[in-house]
């Protein structure tokens, strides 16, 4: 657990860049830092490796004050991820990788061959072992530097906006796959982004920041989404949180109707001969032979945010369900969509 206890921070000049910070960080737990550009997030998580000294407060790692503890073995004991990767541009990927190990005296044949399986875990193939970082793309050199911040096995790991210097898809992947090691692993990790979508996506817990380096609220995405703590973070979080919010929920406990509902009437849903949905005909649409294409359908392990973006573009206004083989086993009208979340949001205002 890592605790921030009345920490504040201000700079020879004057800036306030953290004040009054209390909060915790759970073992374990992925706690994204996220706000406005200079509201002292980067100031915080650099107050837990040391590199920032508390103006007041304290920064305690297990209970442990870090500004009592011994620099080179705290720092050891966290992986630190910087923008933009940060690597060594005279050393090559593993050396990179193998910093750590290296300064500790793990010897070389056990720590190259840790450093290629690193590579490997973070969607990196062992052939760019060799390489040097201008020799790989952005997104490659990321990995490296999560890999790099991984090699020692660290317990904690602080992350300066470890996605941010890649285009969108790339980011993707590279959040999808991180998520996957972290799931692994278990690492208590603090994360820097400016991008509330990231904190929503990776975090266990979020706290955001606001102007001043005051923190507006600690909690889960969740909780965030429901119920931001004021108008900052409410503007922060954005205006389509309710719509986001149904990403959080199964579309297992939505009521299907039967496909009959579908096989006759104005618009029809048209199968294969193994019953995978092909898409529709009827008024307007397409013909058996070239019927419109659905747009996509639902298993009960998609979220309810995916139906209702299906039932939205869906041509007909309705959304066909599939089992494990993509066998449609039910179709659901938008109206009835509608009516099942406003009933589920009712429940939720009022559980009784
Ligand atoms: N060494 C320093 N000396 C003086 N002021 C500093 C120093 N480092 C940071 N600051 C100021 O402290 C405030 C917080 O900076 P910090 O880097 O923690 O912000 P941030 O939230 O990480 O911002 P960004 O999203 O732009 O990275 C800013 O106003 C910044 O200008
Ligand atoms: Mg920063």
């Amino acid at each position: 657990m890592i605790t921030f206890e009345g920490v504040s921070k201000v700079y020879p000049d004057g800036t306030v860049a953290v004040e009054q910070l209390d909060m915790e960080l759970p073992t374990g737990e992925l706690t994204v830092l996220v706000g406005p550009s200079g509201c002292g997030k980067t100031t915080s998580l650099r107050m837990i490796n040391r590199m920032v000294t508390p103006s007041t407060g304290r920064v305690l790692i297990d209970g442990v004050d870090v500004a009592g503890q011994d620099e080179a073995l705290l720092r050891r004991g966290i992986g630190y991820v910087i923008q933009a990767a940060g690597l060594f541009p005279h050393r090559t990927i593993v050396e990179n990788i193998m910093t750590v190990p290296a300064l500790v005296g793990t010897s070389k044949k056990a720590a190259r061959a840790t450093a290629v399986e690193l590579m490997e875990r973070v969607g990196l193939t062992s052939a760019m072992a060799d390489r040097y970082p201008v020799q790989l793309s952005g997104g490659q050199q990321q990995r490296v530097g999560v890999a790099r911040a991984l090699a020692a096995d660290p317990p904690v790991m602080i992350m300066d906006e470890p996605f941010s210097a890649v285009d969108p898809i790339v980011r993707e992947g590279l959040q999808a796959e991180f998520l996957r090691l972290q799931r692994d692993l278990g690492k208590t990790i603090a994360m820097v982004t400016h991008d509330i979508d990231e904190a929503i996506k990776l975090g266990d817990n979020v706290a955001v920041f606001q102007e001043g380096g005051r923190l507006a609220q600690f909690a889960t995405p969740r909780e965030l989404l429901a119920n931001p703590a004021d108008d900052f973070v409410a503007g922060f979080v954005g205006r389509d949180r309710g719509f986001r919010s149904l990403s959080f929920d199964s579309a297992a406990s939505l009521d299907v109707a039967p496909l009959s509902e579908v096989t006759s009437g104005p618009e029809q849903l048209v199968l294969d001969q193994a019953g995978r949905p092909l898409g529709w005909t009827g008024a307007g649409l397409g013909s058996t032979a070239s019927p419109t294409p659905t747009g996509g359908a639902f298993t009960s392990t998609d979220s309810l945010r995916l139906v209702t973006d299906l039932a939205i573009t869906s041509p007909v206004g309705v959304v066909v369900r599939v089992d494990e083989n993509g066998v449609a086993d039910g179709v659901i009208r938008h109206t009835s969509l509608m009516q099942q979340l406003e009933s589920r949001r009712r429940r939720e205002v009022d559980p009784a």
